[in-house]
């Protein structure tokens, strides 16, 4: 049975603490955060005010940070020394020199870390990433990707409005869609930007260039809360459109119709999408890296370094 610690009980904790409850080889032993009140709604957990406290009380096999992000490089490191394998949210840090010290703790002292770069394990992107592996469609002409917002306003001590604990739109929002593109298509060869931000709002467009095609991609923060939150994309190949947005995900078949995946049509097409919580595919396949004793390899740290670099040009 896996131990499990999990830091930082905000927000983000609500998607990850389910699904360490569901699985039946870990266990979530202990939670730490500054404010008690946090961790009032887990009755049954050992509860702590320090990373250093939680790690000497414990023994631990994962921590999962789920911290601001400003101080997921410091804790990682903390806990990696101690040995324990490490589970992180996005961003790794906002600084591209974090990745080598990151996984240089991580090899010596043989355990496993992972950036939760969630897009990686949602069934809709990887259903992406397939058809452009498989060429099902012939080659991608053109994507569109989106995230829009508004200022989170949940965030303990209003970090996510302060650039330098955040780094704001490019590495709290837009890193999802550009992490997914390295991810799946490699390292652009250039790219174009621009940006308006004013106190209470910011929005960026961005356009990849990957040689044999181009993916423009926004991202925001709107100033209106009643702006509700949505994401998509649209990608072109050479024989499909494929979408994902108000109807779900669907294919424009070039010489066919229009079919919605996952749905009985789209599976008899074979184009079926698994039901299935990224959040709790992340942390299976991160919990199976870890009883394995191998690396984590499918978030590498090259392609971190490369996101986090052109993140930095904004
Ligand atoms: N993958 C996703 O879809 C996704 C979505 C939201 C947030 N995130 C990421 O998750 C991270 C957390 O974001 P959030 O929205 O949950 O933030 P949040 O402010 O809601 O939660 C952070 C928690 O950390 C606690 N905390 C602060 N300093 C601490 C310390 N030194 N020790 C212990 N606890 C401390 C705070 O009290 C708070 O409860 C961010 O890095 C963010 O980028 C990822």
């Amino acid at each position: 049975m896996l131990k499990v610690g999990l830091i930082g009980v905000g927000g983000i904790s609500g998607a990850h603490i389910p699904c360490w409850e569901q699985m039946e080889d870990a266990e979530l032993v202990a939670l730490c955060d500054i404010r008690p009140e946090q961790m009032k709604p887990y009755p049954g957990k050992r509860c702590y005010a320090s990373l250093t406290e939680m790690l000497d009380a414990e023994e631990l096999d994962i921590l999962d940070i789920c911290l601001p992000t400003y101080l997921h490089a410091d804790a990682a490191v903390q806990a990696l020394e101690k040995g324990v394998h490490v589970l992180c949210e996005k961003p790794i840090s906002l600084k591209t020199e974090d990745v080598a010290r990151i996984y240089a703790a991580a090899e010596r002292n043989h355990v496993t870390f992972m950036v939760a770069q969630v897009l990686r394990f949602w069934p809709e992107y990887e259903f992406v990433k397939q058809l452009y592996d498989t060429g099902k469609y012939g080659k991608l002409l053109s994507g569109t990707m989106t995230r829009l917002g508004n200022l989170p306003a949940w965030s303990w001590d209003n970090w996510m409005a302060d650039e330098k604990r955040s780094g704001l739109v490019p590495f709290d929002l837009h890193i999802h869609d550009l992490d997914f593109m390295v991810y799946a298509f490699g390292k652009p060869v250039d790219a174009a930007r621009c940006r308006t931000r004013r106190e209470d709002q910011d929005h960026l467009m961005a356009q990849y260039n990957f040689g044999d095609f181009t993916i423009h991609s926004e991202a925001a923060w709107y100033a209106p809360q009643s702006f509700n939150f949505n994401a998509g994309f649209r990608f072109q190949f050479e024989k499909a459109v494929v979408v994902s947005g108000h109807e779900g995900l669907v294919v424009y078949e070039k010489d066919g119709g229009k079919i919605h995946v996952g749905s009985p049509e789209g599976e008899s097409a074979g184009l079926d999408l698994p039901a299935t919580n990224a959040y709790a595919n992340e942390i299976r396949y991160f919990a199976d890296c870890v009883k394995q004793g191998i690396p984590a390899d499918k978030v590498k740290p090259c392609q971190l370094e490369t996101v986090l670099d052109l993140l930095n040009a904004f």
